[in-house]
């Protein structure tokens, strides 16, 4: 089975919001709520991605950030809730495919940067060939393409090339998470998922990190979903926001009017800590 070809980027990156959400969503989640034992780590959370935009989402430690994202990538099931993706293969609630079927769609569709490397990355295989392992299961088996591929896409998340068969294991923080990136994108994924992919990086690191995530968003205008507890790194790549508390949402609009004009008390309370 052959991949697809890059798509090439558009002439004009998509940045025109109000233009952007008059489009279908790609991406609705209504009603999700999850508990673990007496922890409720969802409550009624709906989320909506239009095609090209960075939604960020932000709030405390816990607040059902991260459980969020697995849902998005078929990983965790809620105790209720409707997930519809607008991508090739992909009808109906989403939560009713079958483990497989949910396997298959993400990997193809869907890419994911873990706050974790570790569970992102096989630690003792080469750079190259942790992003080749994403294409295979995709279904490529041409080993020159495998190859060709892995080494685009970690060229395209800026990782030095000639460190293309060092173990994550042996890379920096910031190496690791480049390498995380270029798996998630080698598939050019309709759907980008970030879980604070800085966090734990030095200041400056963070700022290559962050530049990389920029670019790939303007060249491909790649839709991103972007975790972070770091209201700076929001602001600096979000066009809407939602803010969780305690598992539910508590205030989202466009990133402009979140960091000009929050609304909630406790979104109040993030941003005015922040300036
Ligand atoms: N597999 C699990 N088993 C038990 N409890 C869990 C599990 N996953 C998440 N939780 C709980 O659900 C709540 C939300 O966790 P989650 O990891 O989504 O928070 P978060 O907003 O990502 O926090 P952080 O900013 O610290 O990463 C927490 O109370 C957490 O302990
Ligand atoms: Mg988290």
């Amino acid at each position: 089975m052959s991949l697809p070809s890059p798509r090439p980027a558009p002439q004009q990156p998509p940045r025109d919001l109000p233009r952007l959400m008059t489009t279908p969503p790609i991406l609705a989640m209504t009603g999700i709520s999850r508990r673990f034992g007496d922890v409720v780590a969802l409550q009624d959370v709906s989320a909506t991605v239009y095609p090209g935009e960075v939604l960020g989402i932000v709030g405390e430690s816990g607040s059902g950030k991260s459980t969020l994202l697995r849902m998005m990538n078929l990983e965790d099931s809620p105790d209720s809730g409707d997930y519809r993706l607008a991508i090739p293969g992909a009808a109906g609630n989403l939560f009713d495919l079958d483990r497989y079927r949910r396997r298959m769609l993400c990997a193809r569709h869907v890419g994911i940067v873990y706050q974790n490397p570790h569970l992102g990355l096989l630690m003792g295989h080469s750079s190259s060939g942790n992003v080749a392992e994403r294409l295979l299961i995709a279904g490529e088996r041409r080993f020159a393409v495998l190859g060709g591929r892995a080494r685009e896409a970690l060229d395209a998340s800026e990782f030095p090339l000639e460190r293309i068969d060092a173990r994550p294991i042996e890379l920096s923080g910031g190496m690791q998470q480049r390498v995380q990136l270029a798996k998630a994108i080698a598939l050019e994924p309709a759907l980008l998922l970030l879980d604070e992919p800085t966090t734990g990086l030095d200041v400056s690191v963070q700022a290559l990190v962050l530049d990389t995530l920029k670019r790939l968003q303007r060249d491909r205008a790649i839709t991103m979903v972007l975790v972070s507890h770091d209201l700076g790194v929001i602001r600096t790549m979000a066009d809407r926001v939602m803010v969780m508390r305690r598992g539910r949402v508590v205030e989202e609009g466009l990133a402009d009017q979140i960091f000009q004009d929050p609304q909630h008390p406790y979104t109040q309370a993030l941003v005015h800590a922040k300036l």
